[in-house]
């Protein structure tokens, strides 16, 4: 399997790093490691037909901050040129236009190559469409840390709940916000702890997809197309952010026991992002960066997940289900 990888910054880098960690499993399970054949961040690139060395690829990246010595103009032509297999698409989201991550997608699919990503932008504007172009094109196409980072619940509903009828899902799926709610409850100012979670590398490149909704409205999104097979855009969704929860409102709330928390909800009738009154104790008062989903099942009743939304190595490990999931189905591994 030859991999391509656009946007090699610090997931790209956690990637690489995870390929190695499990260097003998997958050569144990598959006969063979994956290459990435190509590695591109935001100004230049590295490419080795026969697989690039991981190793010096992170490293350098961490010394000069750039994966290689030659600069491209177009990403999307430079995927054109290079012989590859899969995408790994790990590109910053953009959420209005879809960004590089929206090209690089559609030009691996229109291509016939599968793709992997953990870019929002795109799924959350033009997933029917992108999904429809994997379809085409006999495309694997999946995107497991989309929601919640290293939280399992796209693939956990597709696989392991397929046999439901999934009611709805609610849940906590941006750290950003609620480590500033977390930081609130405890009288913190909303300034401080937004600044506190730019620097623990959670925040969006524009912290105001976080506190606004968009991030939980993207992902509430990928859901609903993915889980509930509606037909809607991040547009779709109705947002409220936390930017305007005072001070006085999360004491007045702990008073009756109680905190608010983000919470994004998709049902047969809801697609709504709003900060809610939670109960202190409940599943969903959780404090910090951690994600969590409640998904409420006919057969199975109501099922809780939780786990870290975001980090390097995180992100990558869903990647690495991904990637798992598309060489056993290409290779037909029981
Ligand atoms: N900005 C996101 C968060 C990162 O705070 O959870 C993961 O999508």
């Amino acid at each position: 399997m030859k991999i391509a990888v656009s946007g090699f910054g610090t997931v790209g880098q956690g990637v690489a790093e995870v390929l190695l960690r499990r260097r003998d499993f997958l050569t144990g399970r598959y006969g063979e490691m994956p290459q990435i054949v190509l590695a591109m961040d935001s100004r230049t690139y590295a490419a080795d037909p026969e697989g690039l060395d991981l190793q010096a690829l992170i490293d350098r990246k961490k010394e000069t901050g750039s994966v290689g010595k030659t600069g491209y103009s177009d990403s999307a032509e430079l995927l054109s040129r290079t012989d590859y297999d899969m995408l790994i698409e790990v590109t910053p989201t953009d959420i209005k236009t879809g960004g590089a991550g929206l090209k690089n997608i559609t030009r691996a699919l229109e291509s016939g190559k599968d793709v992997i990503t953990v870019n929002k932008g795109p799924l959350a504007l033009r997933f029917c469409e992108l999904i429809g172009l994997a379809r085409k094109n006999g495309c694997k196409f999946r995107f497991e840390g989309t929601v919640g980072g290293a939280m399992p619940i796209i693939n956990l509903c597709h696989e392991n709940l397929v046999g439901e009828h999934i009611r709805s899902i609610r849940g906590i799926f941006n750290g950003t916000c609620n480590y500033i709610l977390s930081k609130m409850d405890k009288g913190q100012p909303y300034e401080q702890a937004l600044k506190e979670a730019q620097q623990l590398g959670y925040a969006e490149t524009d912290p105001t997809n976080d506190v606004e909704g968009y991030d939980t409205a993207a992902k509430v999104t990928i859901l609903a197309n993915s889980v509930f097979h509606k037909k809607v855009t991040v547009n779709d969704v109705k947002i409220t952010g936390i930017s305007k929860i005072t001070a006085e409102a999360v004491a007045q709330a702990a008073s009756h026991n109680m905190v608010i928390r983000l919470i994004g909800e998709v049902s047969e009738t809801k697609l709504e992002v709003s900060p809610r009154l939670i109960p202190v104790g409940h599943p969903l008062s959780i404090s910090g960066t951690l994600n969590i989903a409640q998904i409420e099942a006919d057969l199975a009743g109501p099922i809780t997940i939780t786990g870290r939304g975001a980090g390097k190595i995180e992100t990558a490990s869903a990647i690495l289900s991904d990637l798992i999931a598309i060489l056993d189905e290409r290779r037909g591994h029981a």
